[in-house]
């Protein structure tokens, strides 16, 4: 087997056989397969597609490229939710302890962000004292203790996967689906989840910017997990403007605390409770509803023994950017446009996300908005208000927003878009 002929039968068009896909994977994972082939051969799969028993078998080359985690010891049976990515996307943190509060262990394995969009870890590493690497023993204490975990997947977990997700980001080859399909569920299904909720992200804001590349996308990775014993389900969501009313790391773990209180924004608690749902459902859970866990203070008792277990102090104050720069309304009317794109772009560029996997991220910079689509603003009052501990990004992040932002005449009829937009099983 050599790299030239896998990398030509699929340039042309050709159907890669499964000893080719467990040849390559194994190769590339050893060092044997050179980046620069590999990244040839992406290319040639975003051009020119995988059937599905090819992505189901590159997805099982790349769970069998490193090892598996077992939960079977856990009293309670296993639910974890993974999102395609999205601006404002702060909703594993409110997630996963209610989901806890409900009667389900949740293992989060979550990343960093990269890009416009925000990564959990990044998120909760804001929180004083808070770590995200934990040892597998680590990670089954937290999850027997307080019934969450969310940490950063061990070196060991689909390590084809880490090398090539990272050649993919510097390659242009990010947008293949059958590549983001077998990333995101060789690493679930090797984590041992028994149920787990795909939030498919549709919109600007989202890999995906139309529905029907969000459904094949959807189908595509619970067929995946479906054939591999894992009870999943999709949900695709708008992504069209930021969820919430925060964009940056400290930022949305406050408005998390603000939806496990009770309170918080609209768009957040519904897409939560919708997720949290399903969440149990698939796991066979039929115990409390979410919406009381929310209420009752059970779903935040569980954050907070969730973020001390793993070093956080709860009671800390959360950092602030060293700047502010409010941008007013340009017009009187009604907000029409709030774009996530251009949102997300904006707080990566105050310092709330890295341009290179190494580089650091700052915990207060972010975008705080005053208002959502649909909402009536008068010219000048505040719309956004933009942090960060370097003002010299200012300039940098404003031009980001040109075009995100529209007001239109009052009187305007505004339909918002749902939150979920569709269900795949
Ligand atoms: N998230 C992943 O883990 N992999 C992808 O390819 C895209 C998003």
């Amino acid at each position: 087997m050599d790299a030239i002929s896998v990398i030509r039968t699929k340039r042309d068009r050709g159907e890669l056989s499964h000893a080719q896909i467990d040849w390559v994977i194994d190769a590339y994972t050893r060092g044997e397969v050179a980046d620069e082939q590999m990244s040839a051969l992406a290319m040639a799969i975003l051009l020119n597609g995988m059937n599905p028993g090819e992505i189901s078998r590159w997805t099982d080359a790349m769970i069998r490229s490193g090892v598996r985690m077992d939960f079977s010891s856990l009293a309670q049976p296993t639910s974890d939710k993974h999102s395609t990515g999205g601006v404002g996307d702060k909703i594993t943190l409110p997630l996963a302890p209610l989901v806890a509060a409900c009667g389900a262990a949740v293992p989060q394995l979550s990343g960093r962000g990269l890009g416009h969009t925000g990564g959990t870890l990044d998120k909760l590493e804001s929180i004083p004292g808070w770590r995200a690497l934990l040892s597998n023993e680590e990670m089954l204490q937290v999850l027997r203790d307080t019934g969450a975990v969310i940490c950063a997947a061990g070196d060991g977990l689909a390590p084809a996967d880490k090398k090539l997700y990272a050649l993919r980001d510097v390659t242009g080859t990010v947008e293949a689906i059958p590549l983001i399909a077998s990333s995101i569920m060789s690493k679930k299904i090797a984590e041992g989840t028994g149920a787990l909720v795909l939030d498919v992200k549709v919109g600007s804001g989202a890999f995906m910017k139309n529905l029907d590349d969000a459904r094949e996308l959807a189908r595509t990775m619970v067929g995946l997990g479906t054939s591999a014993g894992v009870n999943t389900v999709a949900l695709l969501t708008d992504m069209s403007t930021p969820l919430g009313l925060t964009a940056g790391n400290a930022l949305e773990v406050r408005e998390s605390i603000e939806v496990l209180a009770g309170g918080g924004p609209a768009d957040v608690v519904e897409l939560t409770l919708a997720l949290a749902r399903e969440m149990l459902a698939a796991a066979g859970v039929h115990g409390k509803d979410p919406a009381d866990a929310l209420r009752d203070g059970s779903a935040m008792d569980h954050w907070r023994r969730m973020i001390a277990a793993q070093g956080g102090d709860v009671d800390a104050p959360l950092p602030v950017a060293r700047e502010q720069h409010v941008i007013p309304a340009p017009a009187s009317g009604v907000l029409t446009t709030l774009d996530a794109y251009a949102v997300g772009v904006s707080a990566w560029r105050l310092g709330a996300g890295r341009a290179r996997k190494e580089d650091p991220v700052q915990a207060g910079a972010g975008v705080e908005m005053h208002a959502k689509p649909g909402d009536t603003v008068v010219a000048g009052q505040p719309l956004l208000t933009l942090h960060t501990d370097t003002p010299e990004r200012f300039e940098y992040a404003i031009e980001a927003l040109a075009g995100g932002i529209e007001v239109s005449p009052a009187g305007t009829a505004f339909t918002p878009n749902p939150i979920v937009l569709d269900r795949i099983a």
